[in-house]
């Protein structure tokens, strides 16, 4: 792991504890997408960066869920979300550079993941990688605005979350999407939020 990585490994760690309060806010709207979206999540399935777990309550019973992320403090958060759950398995991991095979799971989900990444291309090309060649991902992220005023002020702000959680508030994903690989004819996006958050949706 590099030094921008342990970076951002070591404000998620910082923040683990208080994330969940942190984020209450958001949940209003983001609690309702994520079960739109997890709704559809079938089979093997792999959540990147699961942080605390809270994408855990929205899965159908069926799911065999792995969940990886690089933060053992988020990691332990998540942990508490499982309780007795046998079908879910945390591991600490990172997901540019993933150790399960090529092929491996029917879905991959990511959740406000792609602004926090260090290097976002990587681990769009290791999904693509992980996921088998039939399979899908689901993504509930944030991006930055393409609207001319709003995304400069993005650019402008992102020091800020960046510096406190490691999250950035003005990544081009769908541009990191094509750069990993993806063929735009298979990627589906729907606006959520403005042009800001995304419900994107790859058949592999
Ligand atoms: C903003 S949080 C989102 C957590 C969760 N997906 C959710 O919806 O609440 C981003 C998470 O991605 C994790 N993360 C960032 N880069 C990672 C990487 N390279 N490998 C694994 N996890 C990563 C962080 O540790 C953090 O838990």
């Amino acid at each position: 792991m590099d030094g921008k990585q342990e970076t951002i490994k070591k404000r998620y760690n910082r923040v683990a504890r208080i994330y969940d309060i942190l984020e209450y806010p958001m949940e209003t709207g983001f609690s309702k997408w994520r079960e739109e979206l997890l709704n559809q999540a079938d089979g093997k399935t792999l959540e990147v960066g699961i942080g605390t777990g809270k994408n855990i309550p929205y899965y159908p019973e069926q799911v065999e869920l792995t969940g990886i992320d690089f933060s053992p403090g988020m990691i332990e958060m998540a942990k508490k979300k499982v309780k007795d759950k046998g079908n879910v398995h945390l591991q600490v991991m990172d997901a540019e550079n993933m150790e399960f095979e090529d092929n491996s799971f029917d879905t991959v989900v990511t959740s406000c993941v792609f602004c926090s990444v260090p290097d976002p291309v990587q681990g769009l090309k290791e999904i693509r990688r992980v996921c088998k060649k039939e399979g899908k991902i689901l993504m509930l992220e944030h991006v930055r605005s393409n609207h001319k005023v709003i995304g400069k002020m993005m650019d402008i702000v992102n020091p800020l979350p960046l510096h406190i959680y490691g999250a950035n508030i003005n990544r081009r994903t769908f541009d990191n999407l094509l750069k990993a690989g993806f063929d735009s004819r298979n990627i589906q996006v729907n606006d959520l939020w403005f042009d800001i958050v995304k419900k994107i949706i790859i058949s592999n």
